[in-house]
């Protein structure tokens, strides 16, 4: 793959004129217009592409010769292979590219447009699938695909469904609109794949509700990024609105006030889990346990360890209570129904920041400690819960997803736990998972709930980020996934969680996916500002970052 790339930019740049040659002329010094303070507005002007694809194809060459695309005789079609995943796409892309939901005038406006007369007409996109549908997208998922658009048509070539999906987001990004508003597609030959297999956004639904409509709306936005996974962290301490079929109570007690607008109901679920799968994006669960639990002990008495003061219970809990059979038997029927609620093969098991203090503070615990041989060392008291969870788990024959601390506090783990990296130190720790021989996915450099100064131009420290960037063997480095992006909940809702997370999410989904050598941010700037305006003008409102500037269509509510 590393030479086919190679080989590529050579062609892009002997053969036919390249497509990112952007350089001096789209970045405009605006300094003289605006001395401004501290250099605030000397910084440049980003200028938009037109018709760049984002994340950037591991292989394209285009030549600037256009072909016209009108809404009342483009058609897509397919050869070989289809399914309702296909014809659904066929359906969303038509809409994608004539009626963006800013730019539903302009077939009003197409009767009265002059005809430009030298531009040949492309009538549709052929989508030849050799390969049957699979039903849902997994780790396994070979996304790859071939594009041609030329004189003799557009064809889109592929072995998978999820190929077929990426390709024709690829196309609808390739239509755009020139100054007299008429849609034109570049000749152009692609060929594409993704260098990282797991490609996620972390969403916390627990510190805020987050309505259906707007995790919908993050759904459709992963797609125009080509993200493949959502990581949806959907309980925490703060609130359980997960509706479990098996314990109802857990969200009638756990839910915010009222529990039934807060809380998702199995049929919700559901919607959200096949809205994903029609978009090739796999919905992986999080209950992360046994710290972060607090809102699950609201409804499941003797769960949570109950902490002690002065000698006797003071009334607060601490992480799920690890010495309890019963604690067990629970864990055992609720993570049943979770894995067949998810389809996914993976479940998160979070893992993270389990506070020993209350553990401490428990006079049972202590007695049990002694029993066992832990001596004072609570992270075996920790270990021994996670290696109980994970036999559920594998009699349950599920994969599993930890946070890092399960394998820093050297948890006994099966070696096909997957290890999620996120505290600060990551490339140290990328070494040693890795060394480990654990797979791993990375999110530490990806905190985007952390609000920054737009003024620095942030998306590109997001850009710059390499997960191979550590010490390490190839066959570690092999055994990074890929990552996620993480919006965190505390100080998002539905008001802003999809500005905050877009589109600079778009930076890591160009990392995840494109080749690691696509790192230049003078180039990526235009192509990122023109993605921006891409997913307005789709209905997601998704803010600058690339500094002043405008859209073809702006926002509007
Ligand atoms: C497409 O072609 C037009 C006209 O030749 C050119 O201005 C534009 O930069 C091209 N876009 C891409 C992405 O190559
Ligand atoms: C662009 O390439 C296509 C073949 O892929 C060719 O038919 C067309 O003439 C080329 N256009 C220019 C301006 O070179
Ligand atoms: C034009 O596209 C077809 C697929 O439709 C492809 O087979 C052919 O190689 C392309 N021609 C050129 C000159 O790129
Ligand atoms: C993915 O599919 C392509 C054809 O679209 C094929 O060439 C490639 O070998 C496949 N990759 C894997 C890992 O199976
Ligand atoms: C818990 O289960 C173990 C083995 O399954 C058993 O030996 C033990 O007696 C049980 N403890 C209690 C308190 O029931
Ligand atoms: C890799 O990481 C080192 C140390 O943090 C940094 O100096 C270097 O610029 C990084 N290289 C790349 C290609 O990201």
């Amino acid at each position: 793959m590393r030479n086919s790339v190679v080989i590529a930019i050579l062609l892009c740049s002997v053969v036919f004129d390249c497509v990112v040659a952007v350089g001096d002329d789209v970045t405009r010094q605006v300094s003289e217009d605006f001395p401004g303070e501290n250099g605030r507005f000397t910084r440049p002007t980003v200028v938009r592409t037109s018709g760049s694809p984002w994340p950037l194809p591991q292989q394209m060459a285009s030549n600037g010769s256009q072909l016209v695309v009108r809404s009342l005789t483009f058609e897509f079609s397919y050869s070989m292979y289809s399914c309702d995943i296909l014809q659904n796409a066929f359906q969303r892309y038509h809409k994608l590219i004539f009626d963006g939901k800013a730019d539903t005038k302009l077939r009003f406006s197409s009767a009265r447009r002059k005809e430009s007369g030298t531009s040949k007409e492309l009538g549709g996109l052929l989508v030849k699938l050799d390969q049957p549908c699979e039903d849902l997208p997994g780790l396994e998922s070979n996304e790859s695909y071939s594009l041609d658009v030329n004189n003799s048509g557009a064809v889109l070539s592929t072995s998978s469904i999820w190929g077929a999906l990426r390709g024709l987001e690829t196309f609808s990004q390739l239509v755009y609109e020139t100054e007299d508003g008429q849609k034109v597609i570049n000749m152009t030959s692609i060929t594409d794949w993704p260098r990282f297999q797991y490609r996620g956004i972390l969403l916390d639904t627990s510190r805020h509700f987050i309505t259906v409509p707007v995790i919908l709306q993050n759904l459709d936005a992963m797609a125009y990024n080509k993200f493949n996974v959502f990581h949806w962290h959907i309980v925490d301490d703060q609130s359980f609105p997960y509706q479990s079929r098996a314990f109802p109570d857990m969200h009638t007690k756990g839910a915010f006030k009222p529990a039934y607008r807060h809380s998702y109901t199995q049929g919700e679920i559901a919607l959200i889990i096949e809205y994903g799968r029609q978009r090739g994006i796999r919905v992986v669960a999080e209950f992360d346990t046994p710290g972060h639990s607090q809102s699950w002990g609201l409804s499941q008495e003797d769960l949570l360890t109950p902490c002690y003061s002065g000698g006797k219970p003071d009334g607060t809990f601490g992480p799920i209570n690890p010495m309890l059979n019963s604690t067990y038997d629970f864990l055992k029927k609720f993570f049943a129904e979770i894995v067949s609620v998810f389809p996914d093969h993976y479940v998160h098991l979070g893992g993270d920041e389990v506070s020993f203090n209350c553990w401490k503070s428990n006079p049972d615990i202590t007695v049990f400690m002694q029993q066992m041989g832990f001596g004072d060392d609570y992270s075996k008291l920790e270990s021994y819960y996670i290696g109980k969870l994970l036999e559920i788990m594998q009699t349950l024959k599920a994969g599993y997803i930890v946070w890092q601390e399960v394998f820093d506090n050297k948890v006994q783990v099966e070696p096909d736990t997957l290890i999620h990296v996120w505290k600060g130190g990551y490339q140290d720790e990328l070494g040693s998972v890795t060394k480990a021989g654990h797979q791993t996915i990375l999110s530490s450099p990806w905190y985007l709930n952390y609000v920054k100064d737009p003024y620095n131009q942030d998306w590109q420290n997001y850009y710059k980020v390499d997960p191979q960037n550590f010490s390490g063997t190839q066959q570690q480095k092999d055994l990074v996934l890929g990552g996620e992006a993480c919006m965190w909940a505390e100080y998002v809702d539905g008001t802003n969680v999809i500005e905050r997370l877009w589109p600079l999410s778009g930076t890591v989904g160009e990392r995840l996916w494109s080749a690691a050598d696509v790192t230049d941010v003078k180039t990526a700037g235009p192509r990122l500002a023109e993605q921006r305006c891409r997913m307005v003008r789709r209905g997601i409102q998704a803010e600058p970052v690339t500094g002043p500037g405008y859209c073809l269509y702006e926002y509007s509510p």
